[in-house]
This record gives structure tokens, C-alpha cells and sequence, in this order.
């Protein structure tokens, strides 16, 4: 149908016949001369009808923005004055000798040029036109080229791809599972899996030695920019192996994916940090360390000072109150832009901003300006002062409450005054992340899971673990991209005792357990090898990778915000028919 595409058609190929097929990007009538920009997945190229060719000329008046075509033609170098040094095809064009219009197209809902007046909502409702956009075409590309960047340099490495069932049992992550009812067993219902976890770790157990899988996994939880319902993993689990062989493994794929897809050298080795470190410093786990503010705690210094928010907080073992100097902040934030970071810590939960303007360092107390200073005495101020290293010009802001609050509030500080005063100082700052808890209070005060339950806890004995949960380090590492966690794995569990063990410090007794996960608990009865891995979030990966916003932007066809799918409407009613032969009824909210 074809000979060539659009966007690769150059100088060489002059006085040569083409033929080319694809859509009218846009039509422009210059003095009884028709030009179209004919556009396909490479891109875009000049035909020209010319007026002495009277049935064309007369076909052509009637292309519209979309129409689909096939145009014969003969490419010549465009006359001088008229080359397009934007365009890649610019110093040529193809004068048409044929045309066939394949489809026409409706006037679109929006321009594919238009970016600021679409919503996402118009862009998901007509994917099809919003995927015609380079951009998205790009991205697109991208993702597929690393899928099969990573696949190939798995294999390389001796791991061999496996399929699991989406049609399954809870494999718990920390959300909602999506749930499938059954139609044989009325009552019943299939959970889509949150991962892969389960079944790869009884692939070790099966003897697969190592394993990887690019695959679907569905979270019902709240979605935000880099969260989605249904998303793709690139999941890895050896045998054999421990923490030091996974990390390495990791990290140079990242490098070389980084360096063969985007030209660019991520450090060798990444940096590491705990998470003890990572929280107190950054006040997150995935600190974006392409800047370097940092948290200073000062609870030791306030707790006996008038100032009554800090006193209070000052008190209490859950509680902390830190310092954040913004380095020239008197010079760069205005009275405004101060209240405006209230605001935005506030909605936070936080319930204030208290900050101190040194205007002169030099100058003691005189040469400082804030409301709190009054209820600050001098040598607390000054020791503040030195362990900020405030120097004259800078600000400093301060947070006192619950440490979840405060942590919270400043991480995203941080981050915010980083991008607003561009405090950004490389474009890639990858990180592992180690040594988290194995166990965090949940709201209704029992333990749970920081990571998954499979995770391998660093005690020698189940006693150990048993005796003090709260003091116990796992096994799992994160890795970090630019603040985004784009990845977590561990080693894991790999003896029924320690398995039961962690189950009764979560409150699942044994019948639960038995339950739950009956098949995993079994499986480790019949020698399971130690094994741990990794998991990539791919979505993320490739957000990051083609500098896109959201995820949204590098998926095909994304849910909303909501969890809804604008282009086919999904979730949508069924029939009663359908619901008698499952056994459901619907009840109204
Ligand atoms: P985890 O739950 O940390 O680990 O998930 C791994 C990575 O998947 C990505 N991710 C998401 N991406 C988009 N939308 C979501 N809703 C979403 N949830 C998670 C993140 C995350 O780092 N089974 C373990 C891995 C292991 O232990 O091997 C797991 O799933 O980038
Ligand atoms: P107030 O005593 O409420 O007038 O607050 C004095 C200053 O302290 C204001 O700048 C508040 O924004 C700030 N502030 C109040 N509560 C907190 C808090 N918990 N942490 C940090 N700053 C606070």
C-alpha cells in the first residue's frame, strides 16, 4: 500500500516516486496552491498539489484536518527560502500525482496542537485522538523499548520470564483488592492480585532457580499523580541469592538502561541510606535528593522555652520539632510566599509555620526578625542558629507536633521550596533506601506490615522477633528516583516457623493463617530455598524517564483520579441476567 513513511523521507530520496499513506495534519491554501502536512507515525512531511493538475487539485480542495490518505507522489528539494529547518523532512516535499481518501474525520473535539484549553478528562474520553500527539507517541515508544531493554538484559543474566494468574487469591500489598466474582462457586470471588508476590516466591520454591515477569497488578486504593488501579510491574525473584546480589543485579540494569535508552550515566555505586536516616533527614522514605535541604531536629533545645508550641512538643516522645533552613530565603521569599507554605503545611495537618529571618547574622538577636523571637530566649536562639549554620539572609522554618505530622508537612516543604527557588542541583539522584522496621503501628494500634509480611526479618530467632517486634530491621530495600519510590523488594521468609511467627505478630492466627495462605505455609513445609527480589514500578519508571507529569500520561488507556475509564465508560451496570447467574444482588447505597 505504502512504499515509504513520512517522516523519513530526505534529500536522497529526490526525483524518486513515493507512496505514502496516513492523515492530513493540516491543509494550507497558498495562491491556488494546496499544501497538506501529511502525517504518520514518523512524522510529518509536505505535499503539494499544484493547480495545473486540475482533477487533483480539484480532490484535494476537499481534504480536511484527519482525513486519512494515500498520496502517490515524486519528492523534490523544496525551492529555496521555503526549507523548514524545524522539520526533519523540511528541505524536501512530495508533489502529489494521485490521491486516495481512505476516511474522512469530524472536526475534532480538540486541536492536536492545543495543550492548554483540554482537560485530561476530554484527552482520556478521546484517547484515540490524544494518542496522534508526538508526545504521547513517544512516551509510548519509550515504554516498549525499555520492556524489551529490561527483558533482554534479564535473560542475559540467566532469569527466565513466568506468567502468574490474575484470576486468584488476596496477595496482600496494603490495599484494596479488586474482586472477580464466581460464577461456578456462586458466593465466591477470585481477588486480582496486588503482585505477583505469592506466586514467584513458589517459583523459587518450585526449583526456577530465577524469575522475572512484566506484568499487570490491581490496587483498589487512592490514586494520585503516580498511582494507578491497574499498573505494570517488572518483577524479579532469585534463589540462592542474598541483599548485596539483588541491589547489584538492580542497579546495573538501571545504569545501562539509563546509559542505552537515554544517553545518561547514573552514579556508580547509587547512594544508600537507612531509613532511620532517610526520615529524620528528609522526613520521608524516598527523599528527592536532587536538592539538599535538609530537617534539623532542635526538640533537645526548646523544651523548657515560653514559646508554648515548641514547649509542648518539646515533651513528648512522639513528637518533633525541627528547623529547615532555606539558604537566602529572606532575600528570595516574600511575606506572601510565607503564607502561602503556611497554608500548604497546613493542609497537611500541620498548624502553623513558625520561621525566624536573619537579616544580619553578625548583628546577635538585633539582626533577626520574627513573631516568636520574644518568646525565645538568646542562647537557645543562638544554638538554633549554629546548628542550622544560619548564615545572614537565610530563613529558617520551623515545625512542631506528632512526628507522622511534622514529617509529612516538611517532606513535602522541602520539595516544594527546592522546585520553587530552583535548588535543584543534578537531574537524576537515584538512592537505596534499607534497613526499614519490620513492623509499624496501625491505627487501631496492633502491628502491621511496613513492607509485606513475606519480608525476612534481621533476627537470628523467631524468640527474637517474637519478644520485641517494634525493634526488629528488615531485610527490604527501596530504591529512589528523583523522591519517587520506584521500586521495593527484600529477602524473604523462607522457614515456616518465621513465617508463623510474623503472622501472629500481625493478629492472623493460625486458622487464618491456615486460611489465607495455607499454600505458601505448605510450600515452605517441602524445602524452600532462601530467595528474595525486587519489584519495579514500570509506569513510574517511564514517567520518570520521559520527564511526563503523571503516569496517566506514559499508560495507553489510564484510569482517572476516580478510577474510572472516560473512553468505555468502565465500571459500568450489568444486566439482572448476569447478576442472577453470579448470585448477586446490588444493594443502593
Ligand atoms: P510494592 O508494593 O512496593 O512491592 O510495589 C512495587 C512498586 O510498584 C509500584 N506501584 C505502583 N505503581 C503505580 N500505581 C500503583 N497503585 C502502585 N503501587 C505500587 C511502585 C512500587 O515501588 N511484591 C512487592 C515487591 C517485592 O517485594 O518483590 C511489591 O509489590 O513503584
Ligand atoms: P501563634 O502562637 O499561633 O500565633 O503562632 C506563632 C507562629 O508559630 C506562627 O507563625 C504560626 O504559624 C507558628 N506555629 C503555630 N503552631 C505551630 C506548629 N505546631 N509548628 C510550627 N509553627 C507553628
Amino acid at each position: 500500500m505504502r512504499t515509504h513513511y513520512s517522516g523519513e523521507i530526505t534529500l536522497s530520496h529526490v526525483q524518486q516516486p513515493v507512496i505514502l499513506c496516513g492523515w492530513v495534519h493540516r491543509r494550507r491554501d497558498h495562491g491556488g496552491i494546496i499544501f497538506i502536512d501529511l502525517r504518520d507515525r514518523t512524522g510529518l512531511v509536505q505535499v503539494v498539489f499544484s493547480p495545473d493538475h486540475k482533477p487533483l487539485f480539484k480532490q484535494a480542495e476537499h481534504l480536511r484536518h484527519e482525513y486519512v490518505v494515500r498520496i502517490e507522489g515524486a519528492v523534490r528539494e523544496r525551492p529555496p527560502g521555503t526549507v523548514n529547518a524545524d522539520l526533519a523532512t523540511g528541505q524536501v516535499e512530495v508533489l502529489a500525482t494521485s490521491l486516495e481518501v481512505f476516511n474522512r474525520s469530524e472536526s475534532l473535539p480538540f486541536q492536536l496542537d492545543d495543550y492548554t484549553d483540554v482537560s485530561e478528562e476530554t484527552r482520556l474520553r478521546y484517547r484515540v485522538i490524544d494518542l496522534r500527539r508526538p508526545e504521547m507517541r513517544e512516551r509510548l515508544r519509550l515504554r516498549g523499548q525499555v520492556n524489551h531493554f529490561l527483558r533482554n538484559f534479564l535473560e542475559a543474566q540467566g532469569f527466565w520470564e513466568f506468567e502468574t494468574p490474575f484470576l486468584t487469591k488476596s496477595t496482600p500489598e496494603g490495599a484494596r483488592d479488586y474482586l472477580v466474582p464466581s460464577r461456578t462457586y456462586p458466593g465466591r470471588f477470585f481477588a486480582l492480585p496486588q503482585s505477583p508476590q505469592l506466586f514467584k516466591q513458589l517459583l523459587m520454591m518450585g526449583g526456577m532457580d530465577r524469575y522475572y515477569q512484566i506484568t499487570r497488578c490491581f490496587r483498589d486504593e487512592d490514586l494520585r499523580r503516580d498511582r494507578q488501579p491497574e499498573f505494570t510491574q517488572l518483577d524479579i525473584e532469585a534463589s540462592f541469592i542474598d541483599e548485596a546480589f539483588i541491589m547489584s543485579l538492580l542497579e546495573g540494569m538501571m545504569r545501562a538502561l539509563f546509559s542505552e535508552v537515554l544517553k545518561v550515566e547514573l552514579p556508580n555505586p547509587f547512594p544508600r541510606m537507612t531509613y532511620t536516616d532517610a526520615v529524620s533527614r528528609y522526613g520521608c522514605d524516598k527523599p528527592d535528593l536532587r536538592h539538599n535541604l535538609e530537617i534539623i531536629d532542635i526538640k533537645d533545645l526548646v523544651q523548657q522555652v515560653e514559646f508554648k508550641v515548641f514547649r509542648d512538643a518539646g515533651q513528648g516522645a512522639e513528637n518533633r520539632v525541627v528547623t529547615l533552613r532555606v539558604p537566602k530565603g529572606c532575600s528570595l521569599l516574600s511575606r506572601q510566599a510565607i503564607d502561602t507554605y503556611t497554608e500548604s503545611v497546613c493542609r497537611l495537618g500541620a498548624k502553623g509555620l513558625a520561621y525566624i529571618k536573619v537579616n544580619d547574622r553578625a548583628q546577635g538577636m538585633k539582626g533577626l526578625q520574627s513573631p516568636i523571637l520574644k518568646f525565645l530566649p538568646e542562647p537557645i536562639v543562638e544554638a538554633i542558629l549554629k546548628r542550622a549554620q544560619a548564615q545572614t539572609d537565610d530563613l529558617l522554618f520551623f515545625g512542631a507536633d506528632r512526628a507522622f505530622v511534622v514529617n509529612n508537612a516538611f517532606s513535602v516543604l522541602r520539595d516544594r521550596l527546592a522546585e520553587d527557588l530552583n535548588l535543584m542541583q543534578g537531574k537524576w539522584a537515584p538512592l537505596w533506601v534499607t534497613e526499614f522496621p519490620m513492623f509499624e503501628k496501625g491505627d487501631e494500634g496492633g502491628w502491621q506490615a511496613l513492607h509485606h509480611p513475606f519480608t525476612a526479618p534481621c533476627v537470628k530467632t523467631t524468640e527474637e522477633l517474637l519478644t520485641h517486634p517494634g525493634r526488629a530491621k528488615s531485610r527490604a530495600y527501596d530504591l529512589v528516583l528523583n523522591g519517587v519510590e520506584l521500586g521495593g523488594g527484600s529477602i524473604r521468609i523462607h522457614q515456616e516457623s518465621m513465617q508463623r511467627a510474623v503472622f501472629s505478630i500481625l493478629n492472623i492466627d493460625s486458622q487464618q493463617a491456615e486460611e489465607k495462605f495455607g499454600f505458601l505455609l505448605e510450600g515452605l513445609k517441602y524445602g524452600c530455598p532462601p530467595h528474595g527480589g525486587f519489584a519495579f514500578g514500570l509506569d513510574r519508571l517511564v514517567m520518570l524517564m520521559t520527564g511526563a507529569k503523571s503516569i496517566r500520561d506514559v499508560i495507553a488507556f489510564p484510569k482517572t483520579q476516580t478510577a474510572s475509564c472516560p473512553l468505555t465508560m468502565a465500571p459500568t451496570l450489568v444486566s439482572a441476567e448476569q447478576l442472577r447467574e453470579l448470585g448477586l444482588k446490588v444493594i443502593e447505597k
